[in-house]
């Protein structure tokens, strides 16, 4: 028995195509080729950004294409990639954790004009408090705000909602790197580090 069929809009273009398939293989299944904004198809590169909108819902929702399956009248936009984040600093900068806090302002100072909007808490396809990272590391708690951030995909849909140009998943990845950095690591990997160091375990190098 053949699958039921949905019509849905992708990029202006009306499509039917499969239920079961995702927006990103409806286009495929339609003859389109898109290659930009497509990547791992798995939910984690966050590069397949859409804005969706459902039938009879006002709301318009970002979501990640190869995520999203098509309902009867979905309409769907893939996203173009935004402008890289202007944001620049080394770890090895810091010498010690006391300077975290400076340095963070100094990478971040636009982050005391958080307009507290939501925008970006609204935009994120993974459900991740945004805005309240951003207020955490603006009050300098790392800790917490690394660990809000640790479902991020990085698919950039926060920064180019932001009114502030405040660039809230690198606030995010800020956070998650300093706290890798001035911790220690996981027993894993200290573990294994160590038996490495003990010659306990072969290390192939020949590939
Ligand atoms: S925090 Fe920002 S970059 Fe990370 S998944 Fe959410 S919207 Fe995407
Ligand atoms: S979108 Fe920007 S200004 Fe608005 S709450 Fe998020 S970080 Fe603050
Ligand atoms: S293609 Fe990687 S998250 Fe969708």
């Amino acid at each position: 028995m053949s699958e039921k069929l949905v019509n849905v809009t992708i990029n202006g273009k009306k499509i039917s195509a499969p239920a079961s398939l995702s927006a990103v293989q409806a286009f495929w299944h339609a003859g389109y080729t898109r290659v930009e904004g497509i990547g791992c198809m798995e939910g984690v590169c966050g590069s397949c950004r859409v804005m969706v909108r459902r039938v009879n819902k006002k709301e318009v929702r970002m979501q990640l294409g190869c995520q999203t399956f098509i309902e009867e009248g979905m309409q769907i936009i893939f996203l173009a990639f935004p402008a890289p984040t202007h944001h620049a600093y080394q770890l090895s900068d810091m010498k010690n954790s006391w300077d975290v806090h400076s340095q963070f302002h100094k990478t971040f100072p636009e982050t005391i004009d958080c307009r507290v909007c939501g925008g970006c808490t609204q935009s994120c396809p993974k459900d991740i408090e945004v805005q309240r990272g951003v207020e955490l590391a603006a009050k300098g708690k790392f800790r917490e705000a690394g660990e809000l951030f640790i479902e991020c995909v990085m698919c950039n849909l926060c920064m180019t909602a932001c009114p502030e140009h405040i660039a809230p998943n690198h606030v995010g990845l800020f956070c998650r790197r300093v706290m890798a950095y001035f911790h220690l690591r996981p027993a894993n990997l200290i573990t294994r580090l160590e038996e490495l160091r003990q010659g306990e375990m072969d290390v192939r190098t020949d590939n």
